[in-house]
């Protein structure tokens, strides 16, 4: 009986023999040649796919947007028609949400083979399979110039030179929707939510207006500049 009473407790023993024992330096030092070994598998096997010919500076890490975000980027969206793309789509979760709500073509641009398949996975689940299009391809290199409504939720750092493809390739009556990042230099036209969850829409053509407005203003204090400086030096 007395001998019963030992095995029950030696679990709990044992438990609290983990809970109070403390953890020397070399238990410390497991635990984090461990985790980085883990966090380096991760990098390497999951995340790091498709990235090897993306210079380091345009590398943007795989972060899914919330379900907030989504619908707000997609009421940016409301009363648009057409084709919608996400550049860097992830799991596809705003094609798919796209392709809900009626957009043709329904596309995602995406590098990293893993999430391309999990997309796809995704769609099939849905039912919409065959309806949407996640394609492997480094968005840099994507011609974006049929496009009309276009997304995009990635790092600040690479922002302002999307900014510039899109400037180049983009028709006037395009209308991009960044999410959780704006856009450094643009103005946008509506904002939708708070925090982390609020997106950001751009009408390529009022864009392009306020780019030109700016380079008359700095064109004008620019020759303001010289002429002040000439009548100094007379
Ligand atoms: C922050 S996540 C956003 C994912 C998705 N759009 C969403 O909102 O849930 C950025 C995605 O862009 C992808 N990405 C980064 N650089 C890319 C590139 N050059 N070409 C294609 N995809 C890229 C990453 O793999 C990642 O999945």
């Amino acid at each position: 009986m007395a001998h019963g009473m030992d095995d029950d407790d030696a679990p709990n023993e044992a438990l609290a023999e983990f809970k109070t024992k403390p953890l020397g330096g070399w238990g410390v030092a497991q635990i984090a040649v461990g985790t980085g070994l883990t966090v380096y598998a991760v990098w390497v096997g999951i995340l790091q796919p498709g990235f090897r010919k993306v210079p380091l500076r345009l590398q943007v890490p795989y972060i899914p947007a919330s379900k907030a975000q989504v619908d707000h980027v997609m009421s940016l969206f409301k009363g648009r028609k057409g084709g919608l793309v996400d550049l860097g789509s992830g799991d596809g979760r705003i094609v798919l949400e796209a392709h809900r709500q009626g957009f043709t073509p329904a596309v995602g641009y995406e590098l990293n083979p893993w999430l391309v398949r999990l997309a796809n996975f995704h769609a099939w689940r849905a039912g919409h399979h065959d309806a949407v299009s996640y394609r492997r391809e480094d968005l840099w290199k994507v011609d974006l110039t049929e496009c009309k409504n276009i997304t995009v939720f990635l790092a600040p750092s690479v922002l302002s030179l999307l900014q510039k493809k899109l400037q180049n390739e983009l028709s006037d009556d395009a209308l991009v929707v960044a999410g959780r990042f704006p856009f450094p230099d643009w103005t946008p036209c509506r904002i939708e939510g708070h925090g982390v969850n609020r997106a950001w829409a751009y009408s390529m053509q009022a864009q392009r207006q306020h780019t030109l407005k700016k380079n008359d203003t700095l064109t004008d204090s620019n020759l303001n500049n010289e002429l002040t400086k000439e009548k100094g030096s007379t």
